[in-house]
């Protein structure tokens, strides 16, 4: 498929959280495996806000074909409590569909316990990456990775992390040079009862956590 022309990438601005949102929902959500493996369908109000809280630091990105957004990642700085600070939250919020959705995110962020393993600080983790349904396989996402990074650098990152929820968003920062750090397969992470707490549709089967130095 044609690499998408004419696409500028820019920092999303405070003013636009709401038509981020609207992307979001249509492009992001409806597709992304934790929010599809997890009971109701439709995201909570929690993992919306939560995703829109990371703007103020400047680290989200949209892609733009004209005044359209056609790609959207959403970033934020991390250091080496937020694994504990997931699993409160997810304790906090157990029995919501956002709950269930931290308590996979914390194993995840304690097993590749990126600021250890690396020596570093600090940390920009990409929290969620979504293309436009009609403009995929042009490598915008990419491209969004792509310039993330190049915004890390500038802001002093010494590091950039993503958990790759999807197969194709882990094929896509594999190609980038990331090094994969940890994998959960979806059907090793139960519940209390023995039940796999996220049951996303084929072909995803893990959960996996990348890195890149910057
Ligand atoms: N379904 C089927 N095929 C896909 C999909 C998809 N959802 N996404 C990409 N592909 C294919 C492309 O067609 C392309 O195939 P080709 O190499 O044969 O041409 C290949 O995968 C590579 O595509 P890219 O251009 O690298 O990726 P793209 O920019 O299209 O977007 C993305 C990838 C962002 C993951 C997209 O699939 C998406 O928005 N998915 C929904 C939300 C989601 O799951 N996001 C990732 C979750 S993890 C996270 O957010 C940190």
């Amino acid at each position: 498929m044609e690499l998408a022309a004419g696409i500028e990438v820019r920092v999303v601005s405070g003013g636009e959280s709401a038509r981020l949102m609207d992307f979001l929902h249509e492009h992001y959500y409806r597709e992304e495996p934790l929010t599809l493996g997890t009971d109701p369908p439709q995201p909570d109000a929690a993992d919306e806000a939560f995703l829109l809280s990371n703007i103020p630091h400047g680290t989200c990105l949209v892609a733009l074909l004209g005044d359209r957004i056609v790609g959207a990642v959403v970033a934020g700085p991390k250091t080496a409590d937020e694994a504990a600070h997931l699993f409160e939250d997810a304790e906090r919020l157990k029995g919501t569909k956002w709950g269930r959705i931290l308590s996979i995110l914390a194993v995840a962020e304690r097993d590749a316990n990126v600021c250890a393993r690396f020596d570093v600080e600090r940390a920009l983790h990409a929290h969620a990456l979504g293309v436009d349904v009609s403009m995929r396989g042009r490598r915008i996402g990419a491209r969004l990775m792509t310039e993330l990074a190049a915004l890390a650098r500038r802001l002093k990152y010494p590091l950039l992390t993503v958990d790759c929820t999807s197969i194709y968003s882990a094929r896509l920062v594999q190609q980038l040079g990331y090094e994969l750090v940890n994998t959960i397969r979806y059907d090793s992470h139960k519940d209390s009862s023995g039940q796999p707490v996220i049951k996303p549709p084929a072909p995803h089967e893990s959960l996996q956590t990348y890195a890149l130095r910057l």
